[in-house]
């Protein structure tokens, strides 16, 4: 494993440093930079799967998956510290372009159709999201073609999304979704947690007291489950709630009855000040008729 990642700013440099790479399995996380523990447990992941394969990281604030008026100008820039975090989990290159050689020429005529899953939950809120998302990742999957490719389920919809793309359109590229990394007090991290204040920092953690409050009854049937995450993000008057669903693990809707035992996906979002966080949890379902 090299000590410390080479960097490349440009696709020539990149398609160079590939070239060069030691032989065995390519892995790649994506990422927008302002690595924390959430992003360094992905790369341990893909570290995991390859062995001594060569791991890739790109840096890309991505602007074709910003909305009018969302945080592309203020999205947090990190390189440096970016930097250290890659040499400490054994990256070997690091992919950080610029806007002109991602989308040389302005934005790209043809883009990625996300389907229908890209038109619920967040999408609803950010049209155009996941296709600017799916547009990128094809582009960088096309640049770097990796072997295995780790995302996180904190990003739930978009994992869901790049696992179908990956599918439908023949990528020859195998998705991982990893594990949530949280705070202590179970605050999943994210680049944008520091635009909370002190105080939206302490009402945020509802978002995950309500998906866990869920789970607990998630035996007692969706309804419950349902009804006490409900009853627990009523208890914080400063998170604005945006959707709370169960959904199948794939976002599709569940049949009216299911057998015990079916899993499922519970999923927020909320605002917090201006702020918008996410969070998702898995749930297995018992009965629902109700009761307790
Ligand atoms: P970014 O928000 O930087 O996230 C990069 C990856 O880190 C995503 O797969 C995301 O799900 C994962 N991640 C973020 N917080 C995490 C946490 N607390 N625990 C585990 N994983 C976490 O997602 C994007 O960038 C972009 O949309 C991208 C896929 C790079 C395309 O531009």
């Amino acid at each position: 494993m090299s000590q410390t990642p080479v960097l490349a700013s440009s696709r020539a440099e990149l398609a160079t440093l590939l070239a060069d790479a030691r032989p065995g399995p390519v892995g790649m996380v994506p990422t927008m930079g302002a690595l924390h523990d959430g992003h360094a447990s992905l790369l341990r992941t893909a570290r995991d799967r390859i062995g001594d394969g060569p791991l890739v990281t790109s840096i890309f604030v991505n602007p074709l998956q910003f909305g009018a008026g969302e945080d592309l100008d203020r999205y947090p820039r990190t390189l440096d510290d970016d930097l250290d975090l890659c040499a400490r989990e054994g990256v070997d290159i690091v992919f950080a372009p610029s806007v002109d050689e991602v989308y040389p020429g302005g934005p790209p005529q043809v883009t990625v159709h996300p389907g229908p899953v890209a038109e619920i939950l967040e999408g609803k809120t950010r049209p155009g999201h996941f296709r600017g998302v799916l547009t990128v990742v094809a582009k960088l999957f096309g640049l770097v073609r990796p072997d295995v490719a780790v995302f996180g389920q904190k990003d739930y919809q978009q994992l869901v999304l790049i696992r179908r793309m990956a599918l439908d359109l023949n990528m020859g590229v195998e998705i991982v979704g990893a594990e949530t990394v949280r705070e202590e007090d179970g605050l999943a991290l994210s680049s944008r947690n520091r635009y909370l204040d002190p105080e939206q920092r302490v009402a945020a953690t509802v978002l995950n007291r309500a998906l866990r409050a869920a789970q607990e009854n998630a035996s007692y049937g969706v309804d419950v489950a349902l009804d006490e995450a409900r009853a627990e993000l009523r208890t914080e008057h400063e998170v604005n709630l945006d959707y709370l669903v169960v959904t199948d693990p794939d976002l599709g809707e569940l049949p009216e009855e299911v057998p015990p035992g079916t899993e499922a996906r519970i999923l927020v979002a909320a605002r917090v000040g201006t702020t918008r966080l996410i969070d998702n949890l898995p749930l297995v379902l018992g009965r629902n008729d109700g009761e307790r």
